[in-house]
């Protein structure tokens, strides 16, 4: 069995729903906090095994490369007014032996087309797949590695997944199949963005994949789909003809940071959450008697 070493990062989508902050920046370089929606998802990847991390980057492609890169000046200047802690931060972002690699998607043209152009990088392994707009919180195992390991059962793709309410199917990739265990399921129908009307059950797809290479051949067939993109989903419905695809319902809680009322409830749970800050930000909300 081969082990799951490579996660592709696609982050080169337009970001529409948080201009004008995403005019210039990904928006997955927004903060929560005080660290890039891309390094959460990038810390989750290596602790779960990974040690190639694939960034697909659209049109504001430095800020991404710039904050996993080293920053010579900026290491210098606090190293000189001996600001460890903060140094320490910048400098281990990411453990020495873990390579990035940068891969352009010239044109926004969805979430499969962005997955395809890491196809020349892949070769023939199962890969992890991440957006980092939905943040996962769990306290013990995170999101990848509970998956990393329902991969090692199943030996076949695995798609994160989590219950939603029945009027918001259509903003989702929706599964359904035959329940294997408490948290694993057959995946034998899944579509993209169905209205509720049309959902074949309420558990969705979320932004975490574990993907057999097979799935390179499907999306360079695969049509635009809802919403005008290339979408991930529709590629994987095709591999569900050749190959078992497996839903996992992980532990743990997501945060939609893709939407503004997901992105600002992340930051006041991580907020209170902080080491330094967690204390005094829980008594000022207090204070605000809301
Ligand atoms: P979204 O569906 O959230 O789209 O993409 P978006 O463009 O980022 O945001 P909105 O809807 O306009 O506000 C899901 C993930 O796929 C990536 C995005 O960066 C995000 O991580 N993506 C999407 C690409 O990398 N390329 C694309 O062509 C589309």
């Amino acid at each position: 069995m081969k082990k799951i070493r490579k996660a592709v990062f696609p982050v080169a989508g337009l970001g529409t729903r948080f201009l004008p902050a995403t005019k210039a920046n990904p928006k997955e370089m927004l903060p929560i906090v005080d660290k890039p929606l891309v390094q959460y998802a990038a810390e989750e990847a290596v602790a779960a095994g990974i040690d190639t991390l694939i960034f697909i980057i659209g049109r504001n492609k430095r800020a991404i490369p710039d904050h996993f890169d080293k920053a010579y000046e900026l290491e210098k200047e606090l190293e000189e007014n001996k600001k460890m802690s903060l140094l320490k931060s910048v400098q281990e972002i990411l453990p020495p032996e873990v390579n990035c690699i940068y891969i352009r998607q010239s044109e926004a043209l969805g979430l499969g087309h962005a997955v395809l152009c890491a196809d020349p990088v892949i070769g023939d392994e199962p890969f992890a797949v991440i957006l980092a707009d939905d943040l996962i919180y769990n306290e013990n195992e995170n999101c990848l590695q509970q998956m990393v390991s329902a991969y090692e059962e199943y030996q076949s793709s695995i798609i994160g997944a989590e219950l939603v309410p029945h009027d918001e199917t259509h903003k989702y990739g929706i599964m359904a199949g035959l329940e294997i265990s408490e948290r694993v399921m057959r995946v034998d129908e899944i579509v993209e963005k169905p209205t509720p009307e049309d959902a074949p059950s309420d558990l969705a797809v979320v932004g975490r994949y574990i993907l057999t290479p097979g799935i390179f051949e499907k999306l360079k067939t695969t049509q635009k789909g809802a919403g005008g993109e290339i979408q991930l989903t529709d590629a994987i419905a095709e591999l569900r003809r050749d190959e078992k695809i497996y839903a996992y319902h992980f532990e743990g809680k997501r945060y939609d940071c893709g939407s503004k009322l997901g992105y600002l409830q992340a930051n006041v749970e991580y907020g209170l959450m902080h080491e330094e800050l967690g204390k005094d930000f829980k008594e000022y909300l207090k204070s605000l008697e809301i």
